[in-house]
């Protein structure tokens, strides 16, 4: 529930709409889809403008089972229609920032298109030499993060922690 109640924005329910999706329906999602995704994707901020990144994206069966085996956490990669992989150039020094922002454009724009998502770690795992080594993606890119999509089969709502208890106004101030 927004905080400036009943008042409706289309941007903002989008936003407050988005959950991790981990089941996805067997139909595919359309290339216009896919590539309206990407193009929000690479319109993200980046410091000095440097758009240090390379957006990659999987269908094929067996490109999708072979990323799932290598991902601790993601094995539902598997049975996805489809995967993204967000690579940052390392010489950019705020490459993960800078990807980061392209993953949440991302997610976003696949959720206006009312299509599921999970953002899946990359950068901080093992698994992300491996998955630039099976992508074919030059050693000057690390993975950053993998984004599985599809139409929802399934959505879990994630339990958030309520506004009050992480702002603060000004200055911040102990309680009691
Ligand atoms: C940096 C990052 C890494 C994540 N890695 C995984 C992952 O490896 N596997 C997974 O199932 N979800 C992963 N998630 C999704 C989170 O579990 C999810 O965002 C969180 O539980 C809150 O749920 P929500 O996205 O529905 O708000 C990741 C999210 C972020 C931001």
């Amino acid at each position: 529930m927004s905080p400036i109640g009943g008042t409706m924005n289309l941007g903002v329910t989008v936003i407050r709409s988005r959950h991790s999706v981990r089941k996805y329906k067997d139909s595919p999602v359309e290339d216009k889809i896919v590539k309206d995704a990407l193009d929000c994707a690479r319109l993200a901020p980046t410091a000095r403008n440097e758009q240090p990144w390379l957006f990659g994206t999987v269908q094929k069966r067996e490109t999708l089972q072979a990323i799932a085996d290598l991902t601790e956490n993601a094995r539902f990669i598997a049975d996805a229609p489809l995967c993204f992989a967000i690579f940052g150039k390392r010489d950019a020094k705020y490459y993960l920032e800078d990807c980061c922002a392209a993953t949440m454009q991302l997610l976003l724009a696949l959720q206006a298109w009312g299509v599921g998502s999970c953002w899946v770690a990359g950068e901080k795992k093992d698994y992300a030499e491996d998955v630039r080594v099976l992508l074919n993606v030059p050693e000057e890119y690390t993975l950053v993060s993998l984004v599985p999509a599809g139409y929802p089969e399934e959505i879990q709502i994630a339990k958030k922690k309520i506004l009050d208890e992480v702002v603060f106004f000004e200055r911040y101030e102990e309680e009691g």
